[in-house]
């Protein structure tokens, strides 16, 4: 896997999906066609300097793969540096873009039968998956169930109803409203457990007929439908989950784990090169070490959400302050989040070609 890198893409069009958000397209110039083929589900890192600092910020592509498109949505927030930067974007401006990353990914090509549940811009990944199996996938079918406080803030609400339009028979589409009233009585309110056993209860899905499901939105509503599907029988494979912001504040490496007295040696490969930098694992991530010693590092989220900075250890040990995109298998193999993690071993190399 080659270290993910940032390419100067231009603003092909621009359009609002909501009020509230906005969505860029770009243009892929031919050179670069085969590092902007994308999966469905993934996201694209983009990279400015406001007011004189480095932002970064990922949003998930919302385009059909395949189709020649590449498009972000991006939901405004208040005081959101990059979503306010964002609006002020024209067309013919060029902007930073790292190669699509992200593992929140449907197989396509087969016959699938999948559950998507999105909350607010949780919808953009989804978008991408349903837009993809629909066109690629002529057997396939689809469940949306996609939770907003009101029919004025869904966002991509023209794309998602043309593809009702022209997929009538293959998504199933509803919508939770949380400050407007539903179609469905039990569909009022925030998206939740109690809405899947309700759907489930009468006889309007069945989790056993999926192949898989994708949720995604805020930490606790995602979390909450995982733990919902997989006490109703799904597999823990099957369920597959992206966070859009955590509500927790990550919890540094006790004290008791680090050891030596901030004098800590890193060894950072990266494209082939071993570079080497102190850093006190008391104070700092490697990350924000390495950024210190003006290390040009993959990252976007610094959030241990986005998986960009994913490096193997190859020596000594690293204990991580929070984890939310490893698996398992990964953790086991010695890779770790390099914004996350803070060296418990006299000396730690890391090795971010490792595959
Ligand atoms: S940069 Fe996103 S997990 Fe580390």
């Amino acid at each position: 896997m080659a270290v993910p890198k940032f390419h100067s893409l231009t603003i092909k069009s621009i359009r609002h999906p909501s009020n509230g958000s906005t969505a860029l397209q770009f243009e892929i110039p031919e050179g670069l066609a085969d590092t902007f083929l994308f999966d469905p589900g993934q996201y694209l890192t983009l990279r400015a300097t406001i007011d004189g600092e480095d932002i970064r910020r990922s949003y998930s592509i919302c385009s059909a793969r395949n189709a020649g498109d590449l498009e972000v949505g991006i939901k405004q927030v208040p005081d959101g540096r990059f979503s306010n930067f964002a609006r002020t974007l024209k067309i013919g401006d060029k902007v930073q873009v790292m190669s699509p990353q992200g593992r929140f990914t449907a197989p396509i090509g087969d016959r699938h039968n999948y559950l998507l549940i999105a909350a607010g811009s949780g919808i953009t990944p989804c978008l991408s998956i349903a837009k993809s199996v629909l066109k690629e996938e002529p057997q396939s079918t689809l469940t949306l169930i996609y939770g907003n406080r009101s029919t004025k803030t869904v966002m991509f609400l023209d794309d998602i109803n043309a593809l009702k339009d022209r997929y009538t028979e293959r998504l199933q589409m509803f919508h939770a409203f949380s400050r407007e009233q539903s179609d469905i009585a039990f569909l009022n309110g925030r998206l939740n457990s109690t809405m899947i056993d309700n759907l489930c209860a009468k006889n309007l899905i069945n989790l056993f007929d999926y192949d898989a499901a994708y949720i995604c939105g805020p930490q606790d509503m995602t979390e909450e439908l995982q733990a919902a599907l997989l006490d109703l029988g799904m597999e823990k494979d099957q369920v597959n989950i992206e966070l859009f912001g955590t509500h927790q504040s990550p919890k540094p490496v006790s004290a008791n784990t680090i050891i030596g007295n901030g004098n800590i040696g890193v060894d950072v490969i990266v494209d082939g090169k071993r570079n080497s930098l102190l850093m006190d694992p008391r104070e700092q991530t490697v990350l924000a070490a390495a950024q210190g010693a003006g290390l040009d590092l993959p990252f976007s989220c610094a959030g241990g959400m986005c998986c960009t900075c994913r490096c193997k250890i190859v020596e000594g040990k690293a204990a991580m302050d929070v984890n939310y995109s490893l698996q398992d298998w990964e953790i086991e193999a010695g890779f770790t989040l390099a914004c996350q993690s803070r060296p418990t071993s006299k000396h730690l190399v890391l090795d971010f070609d490792a595959k």
